[in-house]
């Protein structure tokens, strides 16, 4: 009876639904489902419950729960779905899921891909994930991570794009519309600051200024916003307040400035935070906070589920702050199309998962995103002779897929050894293996194999990092080295004298300074992901050229940290001979490696830039011409970095406004023009409104951030 019942109530959303992605009339049908709704089933739609052991659909059917976390098996969504679809008024669930980097097929990590410079490419694959994970049930996904990152101690530095504001906005905004054409609502998160947690250590507070606030951490949030979008608050304080209960954020920022009409959720108990925050007395008073702050959905506290309808009784929170966080839950429901279309059939998914496509979009990945940052005497790309492979991560497929695995499996993965191994076997090369030392590395018993592989080869190629629970979210490190004995590894292979390719599977900037001096070459590769092992073979014989760059300054030493190119101008900027002046007593200023770094196979040349006013209504262009002075292909990603020269806030030494990637063949040149906007040219003040105040700027365009600003031009009033 009940299932007749549900399928009668339903008939009416299938029939007058809006097709897919519509969302012009979700807003009306969630009005009118809603004054069908008890205070409880209202409460319902506010409440996310999570897969675990103890988990029972009985809160399903009683329309206690409208989102789900933790699921991943396609038939357990299924069986959720169902549960939730025969409830008295058959409300579908949001079903969200952590797809930071894929679902089934895994991808590099988002700061790698940060490292191709190409949007797109994040946006091909966001869409791919979207289109994986839909059939096994998904409908929301609490990705992409908006968070600007400085401090590699921050083991979350590897979710996101790094520390370039520019950068982060393009990707952010790329990675959602992924999601969304693959049919997912995005998340961007975590709101706010949270990559400025003090010292690195994950869930401290944070402290910016309002300068920072606007210019870095808020920008890469308003860029994504769009349709059936969400937006997940931070676990953290943000200059006082946890994000939770911030009002100014939510209230006057999210919702006000910026218009924004979708769907607020908690972090993971974040709401309960509030209280460990002592900004709430008790937990219905966390409830109220929250919810009065602007934050729809609470997951994972059971707080609102356990507080919200009494307090509502009560008179303590009003039926139309509760009607208003429950309109944005069902508009999006409607809005994603859940009334109108039948659940997937879980039995489809396997058929879409790691499919020719996907792995070869992995594969291109990683061939985009490792990083060369050493290549001395031509070390690279491989020339035939027999190779060793060593280290603790050459053939360690758990830990290349990189931490948030969805449901990604080491089976699918290939590694570093297979994918040198096939190409090996091409062209005949032997591959002599030694692991050396498991991934702590402490043990050194193994060495001696792999300094004999290494005597016997004519190169080596050591695979060293991390491994993937050092890096994701509670995973601050306060040093950066490499863990256990690696670093003796591998200067005993470099004592055999036989040239060295060091590949860093890694989450964040380690520490290469001993490095950098044995292996005279480094391609960095982060967590490559499940076609992590083709993508890097792929670079290393020479089937494709590097081209990516750091999008993160690479620090010397942890005390470097947090560190950013784009630092404020000072009074008393660094002076090799001027004691006071910026500088570290007993370290270099300088990161290791600048930020917009990366080598290939080639080498490019620049001419002087030349800018000139614009026309059409932009405000200046700026050309330069690249030449390709090697004999090989490649692709330079041709970086534009701008200073304004005086102006009414402090502003950066130099910050990038534009890049492109840019293929040429040996001997070939192309001139790159740039457009710049007046709006590029401008800052955000405290209040967030753009300024954009007349005088020079200064512009200079190259391979990376230390490109000296020589071309001047003057912005006349408007
Ligand atoms: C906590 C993390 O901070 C957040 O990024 C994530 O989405 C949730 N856990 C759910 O996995």
């Amino acid at each position: 009876m009940r299932g007749l019942l549900t399928s009668l109530l339903l008939l009416p959303f299938f029939a007058a639904g809006p097709a897919f992605g519509q969302t012009a009339d979700s807003a009306v049908r969630a009005e009118a489902l809603l004054g069908r709704m008890t205070l409880e089933e209202k409460v319902g739609q506010l409440v996310m419950t999570g897969f675990d052991e103890a988990f029972s659909t009985d809160i399903l059917e009683r329309g206690g729960a409208g989102s789900v976390i933790s699921f991943n098996d396609p038939a357990a969504i299924a069986r959720a779905q169902e549960k939730a679809r025969a409830s008295r008024l058959g409300i579908p669930l949001l079903i969200g899921l952590d797809l930071l980097h894929g679902f089934r097929t895994l991808f590099p990590m988002p700061l790698a891909e940060a490292a191709s410079f190409d949007a797109e490419l994040a946006a091909r694959n966001a869409e791919l994930a979207a289109r994986e994970a839909k059939p096994a049930g998904l409908n929301w996904t609490f990705a992409p991570v908006a968070d600007v990152a400085r401090d590699p101690r921050w083991g979350r530095m590897i979710e996101t794009n790094g520390e370039d504001a520019l950068l982060a906005s393009d990707f952010t905004r790329a990675r959602a519309d992924g999601f969304r054409r693959g049919g997912l609502a995005p998340t961007l998160k975590h709101f706010a600051g949270y990559g400025a947690v003090s010292g690195g250590r994950d869930y401290d507070a944070v402290s910016v200024s309002d300068f920072e606030l606007q210019n870095i951490h808020l920008p890469p949030f308003r860029a994504a916003l769009g349709p059936i979008t969400t937006v997940m608050t931070a676990l953290t304080v943000l200059n006082g307040m946890p994000s939770s209960a911030n009002t100014q954020l939510l209230g006057t920022t999210l919702r006000g400035k910026w218009g924004f009409d979708g769907v607020v959720v908690s972090d993971w108990k974040a709401i309960g935070g509030l209280i460990d925050q002592g900004i709430a007395q008790d937990e219905a008073e966390a409830a109220r906070i929250a919810l009065k702050a602007g934050v729809d959905i609470d997951m994972m506290s059971g707080i609102y589920a356990r507080y919200l309808a009494a307090e509502a009784a009560a008179g303590r929170v009003s039926i139309q702050e509760i009607n208003g966080a429950v309109r944005r839950v069902l508009a999006l429901k409607f809005a994603l199309g859940l009334f109108d279309t039948p659940p997937p059939d879980p039995s489809e998914a396997d058929r879409a998962a790691l499919t020719p496509e996907l792995r070869a979009a992995a594969r291109a990945a990683v061939r985009d995103t490792s990083v060369l940052l050493r290549n001395e005497d031509g070390v690279l790309p491989l020339r035939s002779g027999n190779i060793a492979v060593v280290g603790p991560f050459a053939d360690n497929a758990f830990d290349q897929l990189g931490p948030h695995e969805a449901r990604g499996m080491p089976e699918d993965a290939v590694t570093v050894l297979e994918g040198i191994r096939e190409h090996a076997a091409k062209t005949g090369a032997r591959v002599h293996y030694a692991q050396a030392c498991d991934v702590a590395c402490e043990d050194t018993s193994g060495f001696e194999a792999a300094v004999d592989a290494s005597r016997t080869s004519d190169v080596t190629i050591v695979v060293l990092g991390e491994k993937r629970e050092h890096s994701g979210e509670g995973a601050s490190r306060a040093t950066l080295g490499f863990p256990g004995k690696q670093d003796e590894l591998l200067e005993a292979l470099a004592a055999t004298g036989k040239p060295i390719v060091l590949v860093v599977i890694a989450g964040r900037p380690l520490d290469l300074r001993r490095a950098a001096e044995t292996a005279p070459a480094i391609l960095m590769a982060w967590y490559p992901g499940t076609e992590g092992g083709h993508g890097v073979a792929d670079l290393l014989f020479g089937d494709h050229a590097p081209s990516a760059k750091l999008p993160i300054s690479w620090p010397r030493s942890v005390g470097q940290a947090p560190l950013s190119y784009d630092r404020l101008a000072t009074a008393r900027p660094y002076e090799p001979a001027a004691r006071y002046t910026q500088r570290f007593l007993d370290e270099k200023i300088e990161p290791l490696f600048p930020f917009g770094f990366g080598l290939t196979y080639t080498n490019f040349r620049y001419s002087t830039p030349v800018v000139t006013p614009g026309t059409d209504g932009a405000a200046a262009n700026v050309s330069v011409t690249l030449t390709n002075g090697g004999a090989r292909a490649g692709t330079e990603i041709v970086q534009l970095y701008m200073r304004d020269d005086v102006a009414s806030r402090v502003q950066p030494v130099k910050r990038l406004v534009r890049y492109a990637r840019i293929a040429l063949q040996p001997g070939e040149s192309r001139t790159v023009e740039f457009v710049l906007r007046r709006d590029d040219l401008g800052f955000f003040d405290e209040d967030g409104h753009l300024i954009v105040e007349p005088g020079t700027f200064r512009f200079g365009a190259g391979p990376d951030s230390t490109v000296a600003l020589d071309a001047i031009f003057t912005l006349a009033p408007p």
